[in-house]
């Protein structure tokens, strides 16, 4: 059973913005991302780096800041949501205020108005109504590089309270377009607002943790495409899980972990999810096709492994274990 979804919402989320990671070098980092996924740098300091996919207008997706604490996995620092109007930030603002939850407002470079607020498993997030623009670059072929990465699709988040995450995030009118139950568990909700499958996918396991933030391709070549690159480059190690498909979203995936050990999916093929009438689908985890349709199996660290979150007032939310995530039925 889900939760029930508030199709008029209180404010008006409309997509997964962008992402703000802690890296340990910045230009190694730098040079992962342009080359390899085909991001491309609007903007970098000493500090920091900020880019963008090729399609995409919106003048960051990823945010690379200079940490020198780089975890397990790295740290996540944020993870970023467009809302559509001015006036939803400051209903937001109220809404966090009123549940007990953070919330601050904040200055963040190139971006209008930003509000920084927690959900309640204490994964920080940030809400922007605006963001300055740039020419997009997805017809300046002779510029991409990599796996062309067209725009950030989704975030995956790891909870051992997958309902009430999912409860949370569906009265903010996030709707699920498929589910995974164990009996009468929910073990994942694969929701979204922007009428594709995914925003935000909850994941049953040890959290709160990012498992992995996606970035979405033209084509499935371009998959392929990037596993010669890699090969060519020695750098097939980076390659954690796939290429494969999917059952869940049909997503033909290919998994990298970066330098910090932070997991990026590289995603296509998905389908349009707006209408208000269809019902998710549900998948039983005793279904192997779930999670893989074809495609070698993926390893242990895919499913027990992801990175840190930084709290809101700094340091990293302490992780809070899952029984049920290293049981066999899980771990494959
Ligand atoms: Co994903």
């Amino acid at each position: 059973m889900l939760p029930p979804v508030d199709l008029r919402p209180p404010f008006g989320i409309s997509r997964s913005s962008h992402a703000r990671l802690c890296v340990t070098d910045l230009a190694r980092s730098r040079d992962f991302y342009t080359s390899i996924l085909g991001l491309v740098v609007t903007e970098e300091d000493a500090d920091a780096c900020y880019l963008r996919g090729l399609e995409e207008a919106c003048h960051h997706s990823l945010v690379l800041q200079r940490s020198g604490e780089g975890g397990e996995g790295g740290t996540a620092r944020r993870i970023g949501f467009r809302v559509l109007f001015e006036e939803d930030l400051d209903v937001a603002y109220r809404y966090f205020a009123d549940q007990g939850l953070p919330a601050a407002w904040a200055d963040a470079p190139y971006q209008g108005r930003t509000l920084h607020v927690s959900d309640p498993i204490g994964t920080s997030l940030e809400l922007c109504a605006t963001m300055e623009t740039r020419p997009r670059l997805h017809i300046d072929f002779d510029l991409h590089k990599g796996a062309s990465a067209q725009r950030l699709d989704h975030f995956q988040v790891l909870t051992p309270d997958t309902y009430g995450l999912c409860a949370f995030y569906s009265a903010l009118g996030f709707r699920n377009s498929e589910y995974l139950e164990h009996g009468e568990e929910l073990l994942g909700a694969f929701m979204y607002r922007k009428g594709t499958c995914l925003d935000l996918a909850i994941v049953h396991g040890s959290g709160p943790r990012l498992h992995h933030f996606a970035y979405w391709l033209p084509d499935g070549a371009r998959v392929s495409q990037l596993c010669d690159i890699l090969a060519g480059a020695y750098e097939t190690d980076r390659i954690e899980r796939g290429p494969g498909r999917h059952g869940i979203t049909n997503a033909y995936f290919l998994y990298l972990r970066d330098p910090d050990g932070h997991r990026i999916e590289l995603y296509t093929s998905d389908y349009l999810s707006v209408d208000p009438d269809f019902e998710p689908i549900r998948w039983n985890l005793h279904d192997s096709r779930r999670q893989a349709l074809w495609g070698g199996h993926a390893p242990k660290s895919w499913f027990l492994e992801g990175s840190l979150v930084e709290a809101f007032d700094g340091g990293w939310v302490k992780v809070e274990e899952s029984e049920l995530q290293g049981l066999p039925a899980y771990v494959r």
